[in-house]
């Protein structure tokens, strides 16, 4: 993984509950990483899955509901890192669309060494969309919690529920979208 996503992490952790706790999750964690995280770097999908596993221990919170409120607080950031990916005229249904598509292509042409996610949509009426992910790395939360970020970007509801899960043998996870007008 990135160490863009790294560093997402650390503010992340930072901001909401203290550079001390941060700290301290670094200092218990096992890491094959030596030495700082930069965001070009790539470096083992362990290390993070061995941070995000300390912060939810220390912090008591379940793993989906670190992984969702981790995607809302990284999604507006990396939209203010790449500004061009997400014009004024843009609405949020047409930026999820474009993901797949023209974001992580563009990614992966920055970072040509990022693994990022098969993320298809198909319109499925002028207010929805159906969105499959695919990835072995299987963060659907992460999905989740990024379309709470494109929602508060936006200032767009988006209603949304995974109708299959990898997790439960699904050969993909499927999110079926609605969209409204109005501040989430
Ligand atoms: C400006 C917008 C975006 C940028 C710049 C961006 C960039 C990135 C980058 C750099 C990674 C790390 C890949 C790696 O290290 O191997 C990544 C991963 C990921 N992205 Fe995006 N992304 C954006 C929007 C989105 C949106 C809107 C979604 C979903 C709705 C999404 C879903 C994911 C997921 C789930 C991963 C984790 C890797 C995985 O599951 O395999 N991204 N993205």
């Amino acid at each position: 993984m990135k160490g863009v996503i790294f560093n997402l992490f650390e503010d992340f952790v930072c901001e909401g509950f203290g550079d001390d706790t941060y700290e301290a999750i670094l200092d218990e964690a096992d890491l094959q990483t030596e030495g700082p995280f930069v965001g070009p770097g790539l470096y083992p999908d362990a290390d993070l899955l061995e941070l995000v596993g300390r912060t939810i221990a220390r912090l008591g919170i379940p793993l989906p509901d670190a992984l969702r409120a981790f995607g809302r607080f990284a999604l507006p950031r990396l939209v203010a890192s790449h500004p061009d990916f997400a014009d004024s005229t843009m609405t949020a249904k047409e930026f999820l669309v474009s993901v797949d598509g023209v974001i992580h292509v563009e990614v992966q042409k920055l970072f040509p060494d990022a693994i990022t996610p098969r993320l298809v949509c198909e319109d499925a009426g002028p207010d929805r969309l159906v969105m499959t992910y695919r990835s072995e790395r299987g963060f659907c939360h992460l999905v989740e919690g990024f379309l709470d970020g494109v929602s508060d970007h936006f200032g767009t509801k988006i209603d949304y529920h995974q109708s299959s899960c990898a997790h439960d043998g699904a050969d993909a996870c499927r999110f079926e979208l609605g969209f409204s007008d109005g501040a989430a």
